[in-house]
């Protein structure tokens, strides 16, 4: 980022009302990207997120031959180059804050048959990269991290890698991804074993591109063999729940709200915060309407509710992964006490979440404990207030959008510094939030 800083500051009170469709989903769109240009064909993306992550791994294409048109209003059309038809890239891939096009393009470049390094910013490039390079290497790549483990990989690209049979430690759809998109150009089969249930995008997308997939749920297995080819696709990419997630919050926890959330991604691997929600008494009307781009999608109605702290069960942890900034906020609000453990994973996403968090809402008056992995929040209770404060995002976008919302009940002002990476997911949520009635300016500081 450049010297200019973008705060927000969020004047107290108010509630949320109408109907909204968040922009589209991160996780889908990034793999409409990247099975789109190793496909046959060509691949016309509709509802396309046009956040700086996913126009990194747009951008990492295009670099590497695959000829892209847009987005323009959330229409991409990529022109599939074909499994072994990408060029090497004459620089190094910058993914920018994208922790997705990273480590899924360290799976998906390990079989090339040409050398890479990928790059990002500051806080990408002290996120933990051996959980994929390390079962990367156990198929044959060559891929050197720094010492610490982390960003920029030097990647040797191995045009013969093996499949491997792996355990991850783990749970993480990303890590899952980029082995099963190295399988795709190794030789015999691969298959992940996983802890626990994580999003399954890229599963379906590959099905959905015509890849044998062998899934078997009950064991948390997923295998495939080299050797096939994706076919072009349509993909109608669904409005991003995690995106809604703000909006869910800010409704129940704003009496008086009533908002209506459009094409939102219901697919079960990632409503954790769905069912978080409703455990603390939200009231959430969902209408399924169907399938798009092979996830299914459907309406949620959100209306002002009387929140209660809860034990958050450690199996929806994985299904909630990126939602716990928000769920922190409700729980801010909430009766009595909210627990989370089992989540030491949010401790390296964008920002610690867990430490940033705790600050944030300690700057707002609550009782928030931090714990190695979760926190402890005590809320004011649905007739309590929180304070107005300054609060750091460090550069996270979810911190940012979080905080956003926490100002709908609190007693002054809420200022947010740092906000400018909201656009690495969500462009325009502060217009989107205006229009739902969040009293939201921003400024600019040197
Ligand atoms: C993602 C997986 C999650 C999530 C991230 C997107 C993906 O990361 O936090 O925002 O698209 O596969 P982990 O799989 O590492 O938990």
């Amino acid at each position: 980022m450049t010297g200019i800083r973008t705060d927000w500051t969020v004047r107290p009170g108010g509630r949320l009302a109408g109907r909204l469709r968040v922009p589209g989903d991160k996780s889908v769109s990034h793999r409409a990207v990247m099975l789109g240009a190793i496909a046959e064909g060509v691949t016309e993306v509709t509802g396309f997120l046009e956040g700086a992550d996913c126009l990194a791994t747009m951008g990492a294409f295009r670099a590497m031959g695959v000829p892209i048109e847009g987005p323009e209003g959330g229409r991409l059309v990529v022109r599939g180059v074909g499994l072994h038809g990408l060029e090497a890239p004459a620089a190094p891939l910058d993914l920018g804050n994208s922790g997705t096009s990273m480590r899924l393009l360290a799976g998906l470049l390990a079989g090339q048959p040409f050398d890479s390094v990928l790059t990002g910013d500051a806080s990408l490039s002290r996120r933990p990269m051996r959980r994929v390079t390390e079962p990367l290497k156990r198929m044959g790549a060559h891929i050197e991290t720094t010492p610490e483990g982390t960003a920029p990989l030097r990647i040797h690209g191995n045009p013969r890698l093996r499949g491997i049979d792996y355990r991850t430690p783990v749970a993480s759809a990303q890590v899952k991804s980029a082995i099963l998109l190295a399988g795709l150009y190794a030789a015999g089969r691969t298959c992940v074993t996983e802890p626990a249930p994580t999003r399954d995008h890229t599963e379906r997308m590959l099905a959905g591109f015509g890849w044998p997939v062998a899934r078997e749920p009950e064991r948390l297995r997923v295998c495939l063999e080299g050797g096939h080819r994706l076919r072009a696709t349509a993909v109608d990419v669904p409005a991003d729940l995690s995106s809604a997630a703000f909006f869910l919050v800010g409704a129940s926890i704003a009496p008086g709200s009533d908002v209506e959330l459009e094409h939102v991604g219901l697919n079960p691997t990632r409503t954790g915060v769905i069912e978080i929600l409703r455990r603390m008494g939200a009231d959430l009307e969902v209408t399924p309407e169907g399938e798009a781009g092979g996830e299914p999608v459907g309406r949620i109605r959100v209306r002002a509710a009387r929140l209660r702290g809860i034990a958050i069960p450690s199996e929806l942890v994985p299904l909630a992964i990126d939602e716990f900034p928000a769920v922190f906020v409700a729980a801010a609000c909430a009766e009595g006490r909210t627990v989370l453990t089992g989540a030491a994973e949010l401790r390296v996403k964008e920002s610690d979440r867990i430490q940033v968090m705790a600050a944030g809402l300690r700057a707002l008056g609550v009782r928030a404990e931090p714990r190695h992995d979760g926190i402890l929040i005590e809320g004011v209770g649905p007739d309590g207030r929180l304070g107005g404060g300054t609060v750091a995002s460090h550069g996270d976008h979810r911190i940012a959008m979080a905080f956003a919302m926490a100002a709908l009940r609190a007693e002054g002002p809420v200022v947010i510094r740092d906000c400018a990476n909201v656009a690495t997911s969500f462009p325009g949520f502060d217009a989107l939030a205006r229009e739902a009635g969040l009293a939201l300016e921003t400024g600019t500081a040197a």
